[in-house]
């Protein structure tokens, strides 16, 4: 049997192809150190799981959890959110949890967008924005993310007609790929554009906690007038070395987050309580815990930018995320060059242009992995010809 057309016009899943990669060369015995994906090496914190061996002695929680989360899961989130952003949200009406963040940004458009509408999706960015779009039968609008421009999307280039069209933006700072951090002045002209042409913005925040040098990365939902045109997804998983467990949530408008709600609710069944338990204890707990993972990746980055800097490799600088945005050296593509990468060092690292078309040029080398890997892994890099 064929599969469905919209199932069939979608790009392979850029890391389903890494994957793939790193299991040819693991089977020719070569021993292959990743850079590719951004997944925490270090443990979730112990206390997250005593929680959840407390939650599952409980035969109440192995039941259907409730579609809009555990209530105390809703507090605790807007709690965190009060603290860290100053920002109240109505844990009833303007936090939805979400089983993992790419959960709710592959569901938001199905919400939100009908066919011919237009999605505002950056370009590189992570993958799911554009095929999540797609699959919602809405067409994308790339905005490329330059250099030039810090990695922001160039607003006042995208036509007025383009503009009206738009139902949904997604934007996200701290970025992946390029590490990039806004300024205030473009998230205010952001949500300035969103009223003036009715769109909402999905503003992806999975990164808001891996800040360095004494950075500290806003919500968009704190820029005035934001609760009528933006949400915001935010995700425990790099925050809490909690990637396995599936959980975040998506906060801001009421009425978006209704409208995810009610889509979610003939999908899924929510989040396993014992789960949600855990992501309390996180958010009420282990606050000040990102900030230990960050003394960790701001050492790591150093290792990397180090060896870049020996080897005049070109990167953007920046004080946010678990990667380094580096410029591919001249003769090569992104391509040509992570191929380079895997066949001469056993290094995989993501290439840009993996993310679209405008991060061809760049590849992305993730933190994720343990200081001795990352020292071996320059090491090989180095002695690269
Ligand atoms: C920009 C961005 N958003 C969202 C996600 C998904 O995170 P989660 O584990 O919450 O689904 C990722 C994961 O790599 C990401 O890079």
């Amino acid at each position: 049997m064929k599969p469905a057309k919209r199932i069939a016009q979608l790009p392979p899943y850029l890391f389903a192809r890494i994957d793939e990669l790193i299991e040819k060369k693991k089977a020719e015995g070569v021993d292959v150190i990743s850079l590719g994906i951004g997944d925490p090496v270090e443990p979730t914190p112990q206390p997250i799981i005593d929680a959840l061996n407390e939650a599952l002695k409980d035969p109440e929680n192995h039941r259907y959890p409730s579609y809009y989360g555990l209530r105390e899961f809703r507090i605790s989130a807007s709690l965190w959110f009060k603290k860290r952003f100053r920002v109240e949200l109505d844990p009833d009406n303007e936090i939805l949890p979400l089983i993992g963040s790419k959960e709710g940004i592959a569901h938001l458009p199905w919400a939100l967008v009908d066919e011919g509408d237009i999605v505002l999706v950056p370009d590189p960015a992570y993958p799911v924005y554009e095929i999540a779009s797609m699959l919602s039968s809405a067409t994308p609008y790339k905005m490329p993310l330059l250099k030039e421009n810090g990695f922001l999307p160039d607003l006042d280039s995208i036509p007025s007609d383009v503009l009206r069209r738009a139902k949904l933006m997604f934007i996200n700072y701290p970025n992946n790929p390029t590490t990039a951090v806004a300024t205030d002045e473009f998230f205010k002209k952001a949500i300035e554009l969103a009223h003036k042409y009715g769109f909402l913005i999905a503003h992806d925040n999975a990164y808001s906690e891996i800040t360095f040098n004494g950075y500290k990365a806003p919500s968009i939902l704190e820029f005035e007038g934001a609760k009528e045109v933006c949400v915001e997804f935010h995700s425990l998983s790099k925050s809490f070395n909690m990637t396995g467990w599936r959980i975040g949530f998506l906060a801001g408008n009421a009425n978006s987050v209704k409208y995810l709600a009610n889509l979610k609710t003939n999908i899924d069944s929510g989040i396993f309580n014992p789960i949600q338990y855990s992501g309390i204890k996180a958010l009420t707990d282990l606050s000040d815990f990102p900030e230990k993972m960050c003394l960790i990746y701001e050492r790591r980055k150093q290792m990397v930018l180090d060896v870049l800097n020996e080897l005049g490799i070109s990167y953007h600088i920046s004080p946010a995320t678990i990667y380094v945005w580096a410029e591919v050296p001249d003769g090569y593509t992104s391509d040509t060059w992570a191929m380079k990468l895997i066949d001469e060092a056993g290094i995989v690292v993501s290439p840009g242009s993996a993310y679209g078309k405008f991060g061809e040029g760049y590849f992305r080398i993730s933190l994720t992995v343990k200081d001795e890997r990352l020292k071996e892994a320059m090491e090989r890099l180095k002695n690269l010809k």
